[in-house]
């Protein structure tokens, strides 16, 4: 049975959110820069993508560019952003013919014009679109989103539209950049490292985690499928015992 046949497409994550790493090591793997990794990786976003789409997977995120990353020597910012730019311009009939929208979480007020126009662009395009959405996460961190959620819900306090009693999950839930998608279920991370970097650390409160040593150029849509089967196999418990809920399963 092939890997993709494993899995029980009534039970998908709705939510598959993914920490792209291992770029650099690949490059370096192969003797060359860093920014070539980079450019291996576009192949495993496309090919995750579609994956991703033709499963039935919702909501796919993808952790592109974290606010840490602003720390990396220039050209390698310069050639993330071009190589930005490039495959956004490049994917976007693809994501037309897939019916896939595109969206993005962070701080995009804070990348170059060209990246924030070209993403205007495809997601105003692709706006329409409803098999999944694809979600970038650039200029991204957990703790600025958090930040700033905490900033606006003060803001209605203040302005007398929210009273703090009436702050609970779901209000600081909807003040992030993720309000319009459920949390992701499965969160994957590539290239063995075990952190989670600043990445959704609100949302992944209940998501089980799946760690694999494949380097992210590496990764391919069976990578994904593998992931998926191995959540399948884990029990979710959510705080509950498992004879609990082996009773409300019967
Ligand atoms: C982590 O590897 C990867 C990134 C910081 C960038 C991810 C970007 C892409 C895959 C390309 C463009 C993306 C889209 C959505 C078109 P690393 O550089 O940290 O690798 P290392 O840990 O081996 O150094």
């Amino acid at each position: 049975m092939s890997i993709k046949e494993q899995i029980d497409l009534q039970r998908l994550p709705r939510h598959v959110a993914i920490i792209m790493d291992g770029n650099g090591r690949w490059a370096k793997q192969q003797g060359k820069i860093r920014t070539f990794g980079h450019q291996g990786g576009v192949k495993a976003v496309r090919d995750t993508v579609e994956g991703a789409a033709e499963l039935g997977i919702d909501v796919l995120t993808l952790y592109a560019f974290s606010t840490e990353n602003w720390n990396r020597p220039k050209y390698e910012i310069d050639a993330l952003m071009h190589l930005l730019v490039q495959s956004i311009s490049k994917e976007t009939p693809t994501l037309m013919e897939n019916n896939i929208r595109l969206a993005t979480i962070g701080n995009t007020d804070s990348l170059p014009e060209k990246v924030a126009k070209n993403l205007k662009k495809a997601i105003e395009k692709t706006a329409g679109n409803t098999r999944m959405t694809l979600v970038l996460a650039l200029s991204y961190s957990s703790r600025w989103e958090i930040t700033h959620a905490v900033q606006r819900i003060a803001q209605e306090v203040k302005d007398g539209t929210l009273q703090p009693e009436e702050i609970n999950e779901k209000v600081i839930s909807e003040h992030l950049n993720t309000s319009l998608w459920p949390d992701p279920e499965l969160l994957i991370r590539t290239s063995g490292e075990a952190r989670i970097s600043n990445f959704l650390l609100w949302q992944i409160a209940y998501a089980e985690l799946y760690f694999t040593q494949k380097l992210w150029p590496d990764f391919r849509r069976e990578d994904l499928f593998e992931a998926i089967v191995d959540f399948q196999h884990r029990e979710r418990r959510f705080g509950k015992t498992s004879e609990q809920l082996k009773s409300e399963h019967a």
